[in-house]
């Protein structure tokens, strides 16, 4: 059983028609807060088709291109930013990819987003989003790392990348980050990799520091040290850490309603 409270025994699924019309775009960002302007202009543009806003650094597509066969960079010249983007919608929509168009090129204009590749198949499209998943192999062929799901309010992504970048900066000089993933949720994969040569022995030394660090900040901004990927065993001592000893006690006391003799998934989620 995956869950520390009970067996799933049943489940209903709840049907949704399969999108008809998908538009996708690799395109490049002036910058994180050019990414959450864009992503403002596409949802009011669309009225919410925006089913995809994955953010990409341009260390995380560099490691894609050295290790993972197939994919080339979707755009002529390098950018320090990119945003997968996808809009779907239930119906057949052959004005949908106007649309991505004018929101695009409106930004452009405004300086937000230098340059814009469409999937003008479903194996461009493929590719893109072959570009976008495999980014965590890629960072794992490059080496160890050390890995944080944070989320923090969409309109302070950009703040917090700042910050944690700084951070890692002054703890551990040199350590190239990773930092990709589901801004349109504010939920930021943000990762570490040694610095490209460098002692891996010194590299694994800080992860206690840049845990704490980058954990600190979610926590200052109002996000959590854990966004998508669950507290597990692994992350214990974090949800002890930050969670509200009230909630966590609530947490114990449904636990033992439930589980009195604690036999579902023990040492998970609560010691
Ligand atoms: C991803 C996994 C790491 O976003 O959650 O690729
Ligand atoms: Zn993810």
């Amino acid at each position: 059983a995956e869950g520390t409270l009970g067996v799933i025994t049943a489940a209903t699924l709840k049907l949704f028609p399969r999108p008809r019309t998908l538009e996708t775009s690799f395109c490049a960002l002036r910058d994180p807060e050019a990414a959450i302007e864009l992503l403002a202009r596409l949802r009011e543009a669309t009225g919410d088709a925006v089913t995809t806003f994955e953010l990409i650094p341009r260390l995380a597509l560099d490691l894609v291109l050295r290790h993972i066969p197939g994919c080339s960079d979707p755009l002529g010249e390098r950018h320090a930013w990119y945003a997968l983007v996808e809009l779907s919608t239930a119906r057949h929509d052959p004005a949908l990819r106007a649309l991505l168009e004018q929101v695009l090129g409106d930004a452009h204009a405004a300086g937000l987003v230098p340059d814009a590749a469409f999937a003008e198949s479903g194996p461009q499209r493929d590719m893109f989003w072959r570009i976008r998943e495999r980014i965590p192999e890629s960072q794992n062929l490059e080496g160890p790392s050390l890995k944080h799901d944070v989320s923090v309010p969409v309109s302070r992504l950009p703040q917090f990348l700042r910050e944690a970048t700084a951070l890692v900066a002054s703890i551990a000089p040199g350590v190239r980050i990773v930092s990709y993933g589901h801004a349109g949720d504010g939920n930021l994969h943000f990762n570490a990799s040694p610095p490209e040569g460098g002692d891996l022995t010194e590299f694994r030394s800080h992860e206690a520091a840049l845990k704490r660090a980058v954990h600190d900040l979610a926590a200052k901004l109002a996000g959590s040290f854990s966004a998508e990927h669950g507290i597990g065993r692994l992350k214990v001592g974090e949800l002890e850490r930050y969670e509200d000893p009230h909630a966590l006690e609530v947490m114990r006391a449904i636990k033992g309603a439930l589980d009195p003799r604690g036999i579902m998934n023990p040492g998970k989620l609560l010691r």
